[in-house]
């Protein structure tokens, strides 16, 4: 049998930490899936076409990675994919309270999804989406923590406040 996880997100933009759990948790599973959630009543930085783009090109030359997009139940999706778990990142304590909500909806929804957590490289703990684009948007340096198509993305979209 195949060992297939989801690994899901809003991804908005992809982040090397993202990358880094990707990365490990092939080494658990035959296939990750990288599902990126596009949720219409959610502002986005990036459009979905966009994030998905910035996905594939970061991590182009790892195999067995599949990207996607799904809206709906988390749950739902990873059974239509035939997935056995869903895969997450977690940082320091303050992501804990979600993440534990999460897992624990998603098993009361189907108990035959299991949900894996791998502690976030220490190199990326204090790193999210968010707060590189914080940084970002007042032209922070943000170069080690995306990957390159990301940091081109980031500065094309702020570059009225680098100038
Ligand atoms: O990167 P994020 O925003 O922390 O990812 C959150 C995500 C996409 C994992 C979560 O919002 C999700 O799974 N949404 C889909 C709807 C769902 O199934 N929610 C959980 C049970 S109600």
């Amino acid at each position: 049998m195949r060992r297939i996880v989801i690994y899901p997100g809003s991804f908005d933009p992809v982040t090397n930490g993202h990358i880094d759990i990707a990365k490990r948790g092939l080494k658990l599973f035959d296939q990750v899936i990288v599902a990126i959630l596009n949720n219409p009543k959610k502002s986005y930085m990036f459009p979905v076409e966009e994030r998905l783009q910035m996905l594939q090109e970061s991590m182009a030359s790892i195999t067995n990675v599949e990207f996607d997009v799904f809206d709906g139940l988390l749950v739902d999706y990873a059974k239509m994919k035939n997935a056995q778990a869903i895969l997450r990142g977690m940082r320091a304590v303050s992501d804990f309270e979600y993440e534990f909500q999460l897992a624990l909806m998603n098993r009361k929804l189907n108990r035959d999804v299991q949900t894996v957590f791998l502690m976030t490289g220490l190199r990326w703990i204090f790193t999210s989406s968010s707060i590189i684009k914080e940084a970002a948007r007042f032209g922070g340096d943000i170069d080690d923590m995306v990957p390159p198509v990301v940091s081109r993305k980031l500065k094309q979209k702020f570059a009225q406040y680098t100038r």
